[in-house]
């Protein structure tokens, strides 16, 4: 915990209080109102959390006017050029980029545990086939502790440790065979021989009646696509990992309560509902009537991968997806996709809007995401549990830093209450 460099001071009613003023290495000072309810007797209110820290945090930090984005101090850009995503999971892990061996045994170690219990294909079989992959995700993840007790006991760190690797295992196995399932094809096994992307691609488009060679070309980019996504401070399902997580539930129970946070248009959601607006609008001359429509305050329409709470400037992970949309459409002939030139006019014209300029609102990670995905021949439906897998080590990384704070406690918020206050009960005959 960074130490009070100075204090602030608030006056109710007359009477003045001390508030410690915490120093981060990154971002703004952060005001220390642990006690403020116990020596003000007064709650503070922020519904969306727009100026609250939640917790004391060293993994990412995100400068949302200056369009940043760190993973342990190093720049997504920089990780997604120059690492792959197994690497990015140990950094977010361990706080340090890994020796050669100590990766090559990371990777060893998340290679053996891509298998899941026998069992779970029966799970998946209590689903109908159209289920959408995140509903199944949802359910067969929040069942893990059935299969995995030996580690869901989060007061052991051998066992949050052993939890955490068979997750970052395990999700893109179980996100495949959740696709396979949806699509009425038999699940395909993890193959130790492939690296953690071709696996992926491998269990999700091979069959058992054909050879299956893996694209190097879709392979990289999904690996880039799972480093684009891994962590991103405390956003909307992070926090409900770590909130699940600050009641002692299991490791498996928290990070399904994220995957079904995640779910949310507003949220993770965006990038399928993004690429069915895209769809939806189907061509350039259209693009004025969807703008107007994102811009009417009577109509409820919001352009899908736009805007974001904490970047009032361009998303950087954004940036790297529209290249990475460029070069694998490119490589894979894809001329002149249709989607991606209303994608792109579509942001020419927002950007050169003063309604978007004013609000600040720019392409975000799903704005460019659902091409590539869509390209590589992945259905819509795929796109948010292809999100979910690859944020899954940003969500142990975060469930893994609550257990660092000895003083970390039940997460409890309070509420500004505007309801009846007390009235004696009214016999029915007498209403
Ligand atoms: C992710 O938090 C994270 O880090 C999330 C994420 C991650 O990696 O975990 O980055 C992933 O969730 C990215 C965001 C994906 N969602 C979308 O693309 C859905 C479309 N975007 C919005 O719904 C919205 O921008 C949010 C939810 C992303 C952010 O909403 P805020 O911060 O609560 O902002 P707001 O709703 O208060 O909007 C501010 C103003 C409003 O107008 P006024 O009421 O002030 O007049 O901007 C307008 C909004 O109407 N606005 C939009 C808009 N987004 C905001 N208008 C049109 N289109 C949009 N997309």
């Amino acid at each position: 915990m960074t130490d009070a460099s100075n204090t602030a001071q608030l006056t109710i009613n007359g009477k003045s209080y001390d508030l410690p003023v915490l120093s981060p290495t990154a971002g703004p000072d952060v005001l220390d109102i642990r006690k403020l309810y116990a020596q003000a007797g007064v709650f503070t209110y922020d519904p969306g959390y727009t100026s609250t820290a939640s917790c004391d945090s060293t993994i990412t930090f995100i400068d949302g006017d200056e369009g940043v984005l760190l993973h342990r101090g190093y720049p997504i850009g920089q990780l997604a050029e120059k690492s792959h995503y197994l690497e990015v999971c140990y950094l977010l892990l361990y706080g340090e980029l890994p020796t050669a061996s100590a990766l090559e045994d990371f990777e060893d170690r998340v290679t053996r545990h891509t298998m899941v219990h026998e069992q779970m294909h029966n799970f998946f079989r209590g689903f109908r086939r159209d289920a959408h992959p995140m509903a199944t995700m949802v359910g067969v993840v929040g069942a893990m502790s059935a299969f995995y007790a030996d580690s869901a006991d989060v007061n052991d760190p051998w066992q949050r440790e052993v939890a955490s690797i068979r997750m970052i295992a395990k999700l893109p196995t179980i996100a495949a065979m959740a696709y396979k399932y949806s699509i009425g094809q038999p699940f395909v096994y993890p193959r130790n021989d492939l690296d953690y992307a071709s696996n992926f691609l491998n269990m999700c488009f091979s069959v058992p009646a054909e050879n299956y060679q893996v694209d190097p070309i879709l392979s990289r980019a999904m690996d880039r696509i799972f480093t684009l996504h891994a962590d991103h401070e405390q956003n909307a399902s992070t926090s409900t990992v770590r909130l699940a997580s600050s009641s002692g539930a299991n490791p498996f129970a928290c990070i399904a309560a994220g995957i079904a946070c995640l779910w949310g248009p507003a949220h993770g959601g965006a990038n399928q509902a993004c690429l069915e607006m895209l769809k939806e609008i189907g061509t350039v001359d259209r693009i004025p009537e969807f703008i107007a429509r994102a811009k009417d305050k009577d109509d409820p329409f919001r352009l899908m991968g736009f805007g974001h709470r904490v970047y009032k400037n361009f998303d950087p992970r954004a940036t790297v997806m529209k290249q990475s949309a460029d070069e694998v459409l490119d490589l894979l002939g894809i001329e002149d996709n249709p989607i991606l030139q209303v994608a792109k006019e579509l942001e020419k014209q927002a950007l050169d809007d003063p309604y978007f300029a004013e609000k600040k609102l720019f392409p975000n990670v799903d704005f460019y995401s659902g091409i590539i995905l869509e390209a590589m021949g992945f259905p819509t439906s795929m796109f948010t549990p292809i999100f979910a897998l690859s944020r899954t080590v940003g969500w142990i990384s975060q469930w893994k830093e609550q257990f660092s704070d000895p003083a970390h406690k039940i997460g409890r918020p309070r509420q500004l209450y505007r309801g009846e206050t007390q009235r004696d009960y009214v016999d029915v005959e007498n209403r």
